[in-house]
């Protein structure tokens, strides 16, 4: 099992401490191709933060891939989200001062100080891959909306991470782009078994998916397989 929560709450800390998930149990397969869909504030980023090792939970138990996160320090927990999870937002957060191809090997360059020729020749096939590679020597901002959700999802595959997790990665594409985009991340799934786990508001998208799980008052209301 990739992804085990049990119990997760998640409470964010302030004046007012607000509970954003509550008794949230899940486990995720590999390979799985998931959807998570609720109500905007229903707390779908707040649980696709969590299992990407961004946040913490308050309460209850996350072990990823068998590991129990609670234990581990912060430094531990950015190598392991840096082998094991890549992000596709809904906007892209593509660093617009740098190429595309920089953009891709970004993640190696985090976790060392210097990308490989290998990393560099696996981010121009990724590229090739998702239809960009003739962009690769462009600034980021450069190129086209849907084109930057394509790297965006390069960028979250280098370095074979087995886990995608995808916050509205086609919120902010016209129809065609956003079909266009899923239909890229269903291919790599089929590819390279991949785990996706995708939040998204469009129903027609949901339905292509293999499991739905909503999320609804920071509680999950229904998980089932299509
Ligand atoms: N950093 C934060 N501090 C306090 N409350 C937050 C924070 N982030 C999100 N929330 C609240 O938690 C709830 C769930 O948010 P979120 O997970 O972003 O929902 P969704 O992605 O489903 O729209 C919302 O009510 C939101 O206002
Ligand atoms: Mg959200």
């Amino acid at each position: 099992m990739l992804i085990d929560l049990k119990g997760v709450a998640k409470i964010y800390a302030g004046l007012v401490p607000f509970r954003a998930l509550s008794d949230v149990n899940l486990q995720v397969d590999t390979g799985e191709f998931a959807a998570i869909v609720g109500q905007s504030g229903s707390g779908k980023s707040t649980l696709l933060n969590l299992i990407g090792l961004l946040d913490k939970v308050s309460e209850g138990t996350y072990l990823l891939d068998g590991i129990d996160v609670s234990t581990r320090s912060d430094a531990d927990l950015t190598r392991l989200r840096g082998t094991k999870v890549g992000f596709v937002f809904q906007f892209h957060y593509l660093l617009p001062d740098f190429t595309v191809l920089e953009n891709v090997l970004m993640p190696s360059a985090v976790l060392e100080s210097r990308p490989s020729k290998q990393d560099r020749s696996e981010a121009m096939r990724l590229l090739e891959r998702v239809g960009v590679a003739k962009h690769a020597g462009k600034l980021a901002n450069a190129i086209s909306g849907g084109e930057q959700q394509r790297v965006a999802i390069a960028r979250a595959l280098a370095r074979g991470k087995p886990l995608i997790l995808a916050d509205e990665p086609t919120g902010n594409l016209d129809t065609a782009n956003s079909d266009a985009v899923f239909k890229l991340m269903r291919e790599i799934h089929e590819e390279k078994k991949t785990t996706f786990l995708i939040v998204t508001h469009d129903e027609r998208i949901a339905a292509q998916c293999d499991r739905i799980v909503k999320v609804t008052d920071g509680r999950i209301v229904d998980d089932q397989r299509v």
